[in-house]
């Protein structure tokens, strides 16, 4: 494990986006994996203003995203879908052909993972991974006590995820239960993994990566076991450490 220490979220995506830029310039066709939520918020947004200065060709890569909520639509506002047309996709021009999210409302959701899977593996694999991390320790939405063999799957969120993101869902209640992510197995298959903490919040679950041992009980310390994996942390998050 490589860990970069940065001062602040400012410092974190501007690093984080200059691990992505690297790869687009390196491979113009790279398969992305991409995450959500707060934490990468400001690497899009440094990645686009890069890419648009040096006039960067995107129109060969591919992105695969980690996970999306169980039964919301596209056009759910507080989908994955619509966070990433905001955040990445729409600025960036991306089109649907290129762009993978699982599909939420998917009819069948055990067909949606066999689906997403086989994506993956017709993309020739993920080339680098971004990821957030949850302050259970989740990546994707690997909640402890997943198996590090898993893939693609269904997973039932637990209480304290259901608290903690429920603040993106202007009705609480709305919040989903259910989710699809990629599996940990699926995740570690990528060539490079790049995770991404900030703030304070994120304190506990630092200290447990870093100091603890590899545990299923703890998602992310799977990361300690693959050979290219980058922690980009700011010193909020590494102060327990
Ligand atoms: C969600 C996502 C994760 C993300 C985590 C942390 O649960 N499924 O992929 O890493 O939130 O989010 P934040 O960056 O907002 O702390």
């Amino acid at each position: 494990m490589h860990i970069i220490k940065v001062k602040n979220d400012r410092e974190l995506s501007d690093k984080a986006s200059d691990f992505l830029l690297e790869e687009i310039k390196r491979n113009p066709k790279a398969v992305l994996g991409l995450a959500t939520g707060s934490t990468p918020e400001g690497t899009y947004r440094e990645l686009i203003k890069k890419i648009k200065k040096e006039k960067l060709d995107v129109s060969q890569l591919t992105t695969i995203n980690l996970d999306e909520y169980v039964g919301l639509s596209e056009d759910h506002p507080s989908s994955y879908h619509a966070y990433m047309n905001h955040h990445l996709f729409k600025p960036l021009g991306l089109t649907k052909e290129q762009t993978h999210i699982p599909k939420g409302d998917a009819p069948d959701l055990e067909a949606e993972t066999k689906r997403f899977e086989r994506i993956i593996q017709e993309c020739g694999g993920i080339d680098f991974q971004l990821l957030g991390i949850g302050e259970n320790g989740h990546i994707g939405f690997n909640e402890p006590g997943t198996s590090f063999d898993s893939r693609t799957q269904v997973v039932d969120l637990k209480p304290s995820t259901i608290e903690v993101n429920s603040r993106f869902f202007d009705n609480k209640e709305e919040m989903p239960r259910r989710a699809l992510t990629l599996g940990i197995a699926s995740i570690m298959e990528s060539r490079r993994i790049l995770l991404l903490a900030s703030g304070e919040r994120k304190q506990p679950a630092m200290k447990r990566l870093i100091e603890g041992p590899v545990d299923e009980q703890f998602p992310a310390s799977v990361l300690k076991n693959h050979p290219h994996f980058t922690l980009i942390a700011d010193e909020a998050a590494l102060s327990g450490v």
